[in-house]
């Protein structure tokens, strides 16, 4: 593959749209993707009448072409490369799903043979990267140490700065995800103020994670089945989910020029946020106050539709009938906690919750149904991830579709992103002088 070839659309154009502007009548054609959804393209518009498209939030727009996942928010759909996610969860792993999002085809027994190898080689972090850690307060954010480090990460590889060719891409994607998992796990370390755990290179991808979490020098911690196939599955649903926030955040920048580390650093500063990733770390926060009785559940539910607070883990901007990972996430607690022999008070409230607003007029009309966080962080609290660590366990799960959307964008050549505004400040005027103000 040629690099930075300009992309031909894949989208087919269908037709024309006329658009009437105040008088002057435009023709616009009208694009469909592969599963019948239809765009006007607009790129004309400017150049030919002056006008823009105003669009706060990007809610109906459509920043790029991909042919990576595709989500149907009306019949709650989502599949990766074409394959639905149920089958998906039911039958890879994460660094196959990772192969599947950078290449679009599940890969072949020895390409994944030769990635897990990559992963499993590139677990360490140079140790003047190790000493980076000591810089932290000890209370310092996970979320802000993983952005901080992957930048990090970029200075001791000056190599995978420029990327040359799809090998060239396969070795930055490894160490990227192999590495992102050493450092959360360091980080946890450190916040704990206990020694930092190296990678074993006899453990696939989830239980070498388990183990530089949860091992200490004198025990070695020996993750079950049950817990590595639910972090696994954790991941895996994380894994890409289109033009969300972080994501477009990591084609954002990368459009620039920017590196793929850069890009994907910026993109866990936008996952973080409450609205996105953050919010698996509120809906426990949420559920935990509902338990210790400081709130009712009707409570909770009336703050919310007096519009005091959010319903965590409630709501999205594309699925407006069922989320289909919330499904497969919510059955995954019943799965842990019936293999542990445990329970938890959380899960209980969450689906009490769930059976309250469904039914209820607010969420009905407005369409809000639980998302992936809503059960995300009971089954994190089951494996024992601690609760500052939620967004992160995100973050490594939403790598692959960082990487995969920057390839995408990187291999077809993007023009930067710029988008345009309308003005709303005062017209020109003439500057006055302090001393005369
Ligand atoms: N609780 C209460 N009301 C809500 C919620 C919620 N969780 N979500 C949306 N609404 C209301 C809005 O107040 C608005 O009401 P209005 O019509 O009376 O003004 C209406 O529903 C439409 O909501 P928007 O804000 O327009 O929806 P948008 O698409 O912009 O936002 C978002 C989507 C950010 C996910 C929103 O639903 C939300 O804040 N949810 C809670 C946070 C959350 O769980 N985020 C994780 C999302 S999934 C992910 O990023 C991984």
């Amino acid at each position: 593959m040629k690099v930075n070839e300009k992309k031909v659309s894949p989208s087919s154009v269908i037709g024309t749209a006329s658009i009437d502007l105040m008088g002057e009548t435009v023709e616009l054609p009208i694009v469909e993707g592969s599963e019948g959804e239809r765009a006007i393209d607009i790129r004309t518009l400017r150049k030919r009448t002056g006008y823009i498209t105003l669009d706060d939030g990007y809610t109906n727009t459509g920043s790029c072409e991909s042919a990576i996942t595709f989500v149907n928010g009306e019949d709650g759909i989502l599949r990766y490369g074409g394959y639905p996610i149920e089958q998906i969860a039911r039958s890879t792993t994460f660094p196959e799903v990772a192969l599947l999002l950078l290449q679009g085809a599940p890969p072949p027994a020895r390409e994944l043979k030769r990635f897990s190898q990559k992963l499993t080689e590139h677990a360490m972090l140079h140790e003047g990267l190790r000493h980076h850690f000591v810089g932290f307060p000890p209370e310092a954010h996970p979320m802000a140490i993983l952005s901080a480090m992957i930048n990090s990460v970029s200075c001791y590889h000056p190599d995978l700065l420029r990327i040359g060719d799809e090998e060239h891409l396969l070795d930055a994607a490894a160490k990227l995800l192999s590495k992102v998992r050493t450092i959360a796990a360091f980080s946890y370390k450190k916040s704990l103020g206990e020694p930092m755990i190296y990678p074993d290179a006899e453990r696939g991808y989830v239980s070498n994670f388990l183990h530089m979490m949860f091992s200490k020098p004198y025990t070695e911690y020996e993750p079950s089945d049950e817990e590595v196939r639910a972090i696994q599955l954790f991941f895996i649903l994380h894994a890409d989910h289109e033009q969300n926030c972080s994501t477009a955040t990591a084609r954002m920048v990368g459009s620039s020029g920017a590196n793929l580390f850069a890009s994907v650093a910026a993109a866990v500063c936008a996952l973080w946020g409450p609205l996105h990733g953050g919010a698996n770390t509120n809906v426990i926060k949420m559920l935990e106050k509902i338990h210790e009785g400081g709130d009712s559940l009707s409570a909770t539910i009336d703050r919310v539709k007096r519009k005091e607070e959010l319903l965590w883990g409630f709501g999205h901007r594309v699925y407006k009938s069922s989320d289909p990972r919330v499904k497969l996430l919510r059955k995954a607690c019943h799965d842990v906690f019936q293999a542990k022999g445990i329970s938890d008070p959380l899960l209980d409230i969450a689906q009490e919750l769930e059976q309250i607003a469904v039914k209820d007029d607010y969420f009905v009309e407005r369409k809000l149904y639980p998302n992936v966080d809503f059960y995300s962080g009971i089954l994190l609290r089951a494996i024992g991830i601690p609760l500052n660590m939620y967004t992160v366990m995100f973050a490594i799960g939403r790598m692959p579709g960082w990487i995969a959307n920057w390839a995408e964008s990187w291999r077809h050549g993007s023009r930067i992103h710029r988008p345009r505004q309308i003005y709303t400040g005062s017209t020109e005027r003439d500057f006055v002088p302090i001393d005369r103000r």
